[in-house]
């Protein structure tokens, strides 16, 4: 509740984009809790903070623990917090109960995870990991044109440390489902197996800005001409993929945006999801179809570019039964679960053995400021976080 003061907006939830004055205020104040008991801190080039709790034997690779202290415009006070906060919870608990671990254990607060202010997501993680290039990502503009890397440095979290990855031991994230299932099944942890696959798009229809009045009707070309057939189309495309299909539109805006001006182009945010990745090729294949046909029957020009490809990822089977064998140690009811969100965890488990673990929340709503969870809940998510980490951060 401390952190949701960052940012803190009007219907209780938080607008902490990243690299704001609000997310630098969040950063300072995690880093602060962490020294506390003890931890050593380092920032990397594209801003990700690891907090260190060193190991009996120090230089065995570390257990790694973490998640986002950023959120959407009118996001949450759980989503990506609750990872964070379980990991330092996790080190506060070793110390105040004087356990020593073989491996040390770093807490991370990455940069940049939810790709609102500057597409793509998970960026701090995808640069850590090598897909995404540093320079180019100092380079992305949020929509007032301000550059990442200027505001990394301007809020002073462009760190010294270099943006790649060292040897892991394991990985694990705790995060809020953010969707019904765990809720409506009644159970206390999903065992998160793996993570859908999602494309974004930038869909540009481009026609001709005419007068709203003396125009006649028939006489326009109106980007709106195409994109409601194409929207509704692509409505159709995600039930053809039922249950699992996605498709939202996010962000729309008409240039010039003037109330009596038929627009000259719509700029339109796809986010497409689905976790078979044939299945979200064809949704890819079929989208491109269809935005051609309907642009061209009414010689509107169609551009679809797409901005980012997040492949399904499967997590270590390993570091899975880890988190299945803490759960059922605990007593905690728990099922499988693929990810519906992305998450950083993503991109570390391309570099280590990685898996996540989920808690219920309420309506399974998110990216919402009425995101909530059970402090019960939290706190079964968080015991399967300590137990998860101390079953892999001894030596043997
Ligand atoms: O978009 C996502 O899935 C994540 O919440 N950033
Ligand atoms: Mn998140
Ligand atoms: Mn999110």
């Amino acid at each position: 509740m401390q952190m949701a003061e960052f940012g803190a907006i009007p219907k209780g939830g938080c607008n902490r984009q990243t690299l704001t004055d609000d997310d630098a205020s969040a950063r300072r104040s995690f880093i602060g809790w962490c020294r506390e008991i003890g931890c050593t801190v380092e920032v990397d080039r594209i801003g990700n903070v690891f907090a260190r709790r060193r190991g009996k034997h120090d230089g065995l690779p570390p257990v790694l623990v973490g998640s986002h202290l950023d959120t959407q415009p009118t996001g949450g006070r759980f989503d990506g917090v609750f990872g964070v906060l379980s990991g330092l919870e996790v080190l506060r608990t070793l110390e105040e109960r004087g356990i020593e671990t073989d491996h040390p254990i770093e807490v991370v607060n990455w940069t940049n995870e939810e790709g609102s202010r500057f597409p793509p997501a998970m960026m701090g993680s995808g640069v850590w990991a090598g897909v995404f290039d540093l320079e180019q990502t100092y380079a992305t503009t949020d929509k007032a044109g301000r550059k990442l890397g200027e505001e990394l440095k301007r809020i002073g979290f462009m760190g010294e440390r270099e943006a790649k990855p060292k040897p892991l031991k394991a990985a694990f994230e705790i995060h809020i489902e953010q969707g019904p299932i765990l809720e409506a099944a009644g159970l206390n942890i999903g065992v998160v197996t793996g993570i859908q696959g999602l494309r974004w798009y930038d869909l540009t229809i481009t026609g001709k800005a005419c007068h709203a009045g003396p125009t006649p009707m028939n006489g326009r070309r109106d980007p709106f001409l195409a994109a409601w057939p194409i929207l509704r189309g692509c409505y159709e495309l995600a039930d053809r993929y039922a249950p699992w299909g996605r498709v939202t539109f996010g962000d729309i805006r008409a240039k010039p945006g003037s109330r009596n001006t038929v627009p000259e182009k719509l700029e339109i945010s796809v986010d497409m999801r689905h976790p078979d990745p044939a299945a979200l090729d064809e949704m890819d294949t079929q989208f491109r179809k269809l935005v051609d046909a309907e642009c061209r029957s009414r010689n509107l020009a169609g551009d679809v570019s797409e901005l980012w490809h997040m492949p399904a990822t499967q997590f270590d089977r390993s570091c899975v039964d880890v988190v299945r064998d803490a759960t059922d140690a605990l007593g905690y009811s728990h099922m499988e679960i693929v990810s519906g969100a992305g998450h950083d965890s993503l991109y570390v488990a391309r570099v280590a053995p990685t898996s996540m673990i989920f808690v219920p929340c309420k309506d399974g709503l998110s990216h919402n400021e009425e995101e909530y969870a059970e402090l019960e809940d939290l706190a079964r998510g968080a015991n399967v976080l300590l137990q998860s980490v101390l079953s892999v951060a001894s030596a043997e």
